[in-house]
């Protein structure tokens, strides 16, 4: 029965440093009540002091990862400090953003402080973009800084949430913000069902499959970032998809120090001034982690894609399932046998027909070369054999103890025979040169 483990705490964070915004996106979440009475008013130096406690706080939880959200968070007067106090943290940093509001200076200051992705929202070329986030000049402010941020060296992706406004014109859009603008990719995400705007059916997603296949055809690297039934749609898709991580590696919290296990909730699980960060992270979320929430057939499924998008129904509830699968109560177990064994056939269909992703040639080692790891990363205990280590640009790797001690050893002064000797008196096992090439495979291209 798949169950989802818990860490000892959030990989990455959502950091929501402000609910204002300068725009009027007409399907923004933040703009719904439920949403805003979640959220106090306070003044903007008050959620500069408390972003600086709260950043304290999970660096203290060896928190690897803090994304810059809101609201708009470059709207907030005094952002920059949040940065240069994460900066002096030491924190991976990146941000969520609708590109409109910085300049030049704000650009340079960015990568300064060694932000290396971020996530620009565009929903459209042009004057669709402006009429659907309700203020002109919005496309050609976030098409320069995209440009900008490109030219820079930051990784810019574009994140499109589609609509009944836009879902037509990806194709065109995705093609010209790549090759015109320079954005690094395309993200689709997933429209949250709500009564303000006309929501997306089934068809409508299929539809956004079949054009982001028809686009990754041509080489573009266009992708569903949000989450999806992976059961309910064609395997020939699935590489394409990606799976949230809400609640198991990833939380959101907000200036006030509420955490959210997932960013378009209005629900907080508890407030980081009050209780610990293990505390809410791990017994607020204990029964979420054992899929209650989902039918029988996503807990016995092999192929576990997290069960879709918990806020795909309703953003003002926690822990429902898909509108796309049935909810626990309406499966029979006949149905949940049938599903299951559907999945299975299709877990065997995708391994067979899915051609494996090369494998890098890698550098041949030789025993006298004396190998540097020179990129950005973080490593965490989290079980006794168990570390978690996640790698600027290329995301986290799970290690073991013997991978770490290596790891610990590859700093440009030791030879690969000197490591071998080394490691093999300290640890019980000998330690082997295929064992540091397999590291040294991971961490240098
Ligand atoms: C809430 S905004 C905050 C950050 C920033 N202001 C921006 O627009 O990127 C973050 C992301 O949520 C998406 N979003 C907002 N409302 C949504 C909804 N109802 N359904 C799906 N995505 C939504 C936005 O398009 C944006 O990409
Ligand atoms: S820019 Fe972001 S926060 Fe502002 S209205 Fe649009 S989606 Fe919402
Ligand atoms: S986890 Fe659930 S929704 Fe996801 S593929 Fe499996 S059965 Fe479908």
């Amino acid at each position: 029965m798949n169950k989802i483990k818990s860490l000892t705490a959030p990989i990455s964070v959502n950091f929501e440093v402000t609910d204002q915004c300068n725009l009027k996106c007409f399907f923004c979440f933040c703009g719904t009540e439920a949403y805003q009475s979640s959220l106090s008013s306070v003044s903007n130096s008050e959620k500069i002091k408390n972003a600086k406690r709260i950043l304290d706080i999970l660096a203290k939880n060896n928190v690897f990862e803090i994304r810059l959200f809101g609201g708009e968070f470059s709207l907030l007067k005094n952002w920059k400090s949040i940065v240069e106090y994460a900066y002096d943290l030491d924190f991976f940093m990146s941000f969520i953003s609708n590109g409109t509001l910085f300049n030049e200076a704000d650009i340079e200051f960015l990568i300064d402080k060694k932000i290396t992705n971020c996530g620009i929202s565009v929903h459209g070329l042009d004057s669709l973009h402006d009429q659907i986030v309700g203020i002109p000049g919005s496309f050609k402010r976030a098409s320069r800084n995209i440009q900008l941020l490109s030219d820079g060296g930051v990784k810019t992706s574009v994140l499109f949430t589609p609509t009944k406004t836009n879902i037509l014109h990806l194709e065109k859009f995705a093609r010209t913000i790549i090759e015109k603008y320079g954005a690094s990719s395309v993200g689709v995400n997933r429209l949250f069902r709500n009564d303000r705007y006309e929501n997306l059916s089934f068809s409508d997603y299929e539809y956004l499959f079949g054009i982001i296949k028809k686009l990754q055809d041509d080489g573009l690297p266009v992708f569903f970032t949000g989450s999806f039934p992976r059961c309910k749609v064609s395997t020939k898709y699935w590489r394409y998809m990606s799976n949230c991580s809400q609640g198991m590696a990833f939380c959101q919290i907000d200036y006030m120090g509420n955490i959210k296990n997932c960013s378009s909730l209005c629900v907080n699980l508890g407030n980081i001034f009050q209780k610990s960060l293990q505390d809410i992270w791990q017994k607020g979320l204990a029964e979420f982690r054992t899929l209650k929430h989902l039918p029988l057939s996503c807990r016995l499924c092999p192929s576990f894609c997290g069960g879709g998008c918990i806020a795909s129904r309703t953003i003002e509830q926690n822990f429902i399932a898909d509108e796309f699968i049935k909810l626990p109560n309406e499966e029979t177990l006949i149905e949940s046998i049938t599903v299951t064994a559907k999945n299975y056939a299709k877990k065997w269909h995708s391994m067979i027909y899915t051609q494996p992703r090369k494998k890098q040639t890698t550098k041949k080692w030789q025993s006298h070369d004396k190998p540097h790891v020179i990129c950005r990363y973080k490593t965490r205990k989290e079980a006794n054999d168990y570390y978690l280590c996640m790698i600027e640009k290329k995301g986290i790797v799970v290690l073991n103890k013997k991978s770490i001690s290596i790891l610990d050893l590859l700093n440009g002064n030791n030879t690969i025979e000197n490591i071998e000797k080394k490691l093999s008196k300290k640890l019980p096992q000998k330690i082997i040169k295929e064992d540091i090439t397999e590291v040294l495979d991971i961490f240098i291209d």
